[in-house]
């Protein structure tokens, strides 16, 4: 895959080479994300960010991204502050802001807008989420997260057992987590959610094909020897009413008492976030917050490093990273670690 000038709109795009390229960058831009250095390799650039959805994990991380590779942002939030709200077409707004950008990153509840808008766009565009299709730069950020947390326990992804669980159906994150999954052998996956919010068949079939073993049930009973557990949470804002999602709400809590009794004593606790942390949500619980395999927050850092990676590779600047750094002279406890 070329990423030079390429828009990042669907996992479908990559293959291993690609993702393992990605991933390698990544890895290298652990100083910059953790202030030991600083690098002006995009100084001057501008990151058009443009946010018609609820977001902050991902506005804040892509614009954080690009600044620390010394970029630019200037950003767009909401659907009612933009000219969308009169009516202008997404068309006619990429081609405007594409003059105004280098790059754009972009979120809309529409599922395929991101295309329709890469369609008007003379600069990259990268998907930040497109209603409740795909979300490709998360999925390549668990995807990283899980290489590196089950490499901590000597595992890797080929032939690993993942439990995903929640709302499947509109949760786009695991959508794009399970195609890219399709590219890397033996995985068991064990699907748990309510039947009206199972897994979309054709991606259970792409799983299916692609030789893994694909188990799908309502019941989170016995003991599961699963590596990893992904809680979704309930995605309230692509159901008809509140009440419709108010009847699947805190099916399948996740706290210390259920982890103890359905998983293993390492299994690795991912969540794309934002939880439910409402007392009645009954999602993924605080009691789980000193548990050392509870990885969400090391998700969402590594989504920095993913975000940086991306706009290198599309920039065309990966290599040139290292020769417009210096060192970073403010206090910064994250460069201790
Ligand atoms: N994971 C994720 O997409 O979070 P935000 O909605 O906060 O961006």
């Amino acid at each position: 895959m070329k990423f030079t000038g390429a828009n990042i709109l669907s996992v479908d795009q990559f293959d291993r080479d690609a993702i393992e390229h990605i991933f390698r960058i990544a890895d290298q831009m652990e100083p910059y994300a953790h202030r030991r250095k600083r690098t002006r390799v995009l100084d001057g650039a501008i990151l058009g960010n443009l946010f018609f959805e609820p977001s902050t994990r991902t506005r804040i991380s892509f614009g954080t991204a690009f600044n620390l590779l010394g970029g630019e942002v200037r950003e767009t939030t909401g659907m009612e502050s933009s000219a969308l709200a009169k009516g202008e077409s997404l068309y006619d707004t990429a081609r405007v802001l594409s003059s105004y950008s280098d790059i754009i990153a972009m979120r809309h509840p529409k599922a395929g807008s991101v295309t329709e808008f890469a369609e008007g766009s003379r600069v990259p565009v990268i998907n930040g989420g497109d209603g409740a299709n795909e979300h490709p730069t998360q999925a390549l950020l668990d995807l990283y997260t899980i290489e590196k947390e089950l490499a901590h326990h000597g595992g890797s992804i080929d032939g690993m057992h993942i439990c995903m669980l929640g709302d499947l159906k509109y949760g786009r994150t695991v959508h794009s987590l399970s195609k890219l999954l399709c590219m890397f052998k033996n995985v068991r996956l064990t699907l748990i959610s309510p039947p009206e919010l199972a897994m979309p068949q054709s991606i259970c079939d792409a799983l299916t094909n692609a030789g893994h073993q694909v188990i799908n049930t309502s019941e989170l009973s016995g003991s599961l020897d699963a590596d990893i557990v992904y809680q979704t949470r309930i995605q309230q804002e692509r159901f008809n009413s509140l009440e419709e999602a108010e009847q699947y709400r805190g099916r399948f809590r996740l706290n210390s008492e259920i982890y103890t009794r359905h998983y293993k004593p390492n299994t690795v606790i991912m969540h794309p976030l934002p939880r439910d942390s409402r007392a009645e949500a009954n999602e993924l619980d605080n009691d789980l917050n000193q548990n050392p395999n509870l990885a969400i927050f090391r998700q969402a850092d590594n989504g920095v490093l993913i975000r940086m990676a991306l706009f290198a590779a599309t920039l065309g600047v990966e290599h040139l990273v290292s020769r417009y750094d210096t060192d970073v002279i403010w206090y910064s406890d994250k460069a201790i670690n």
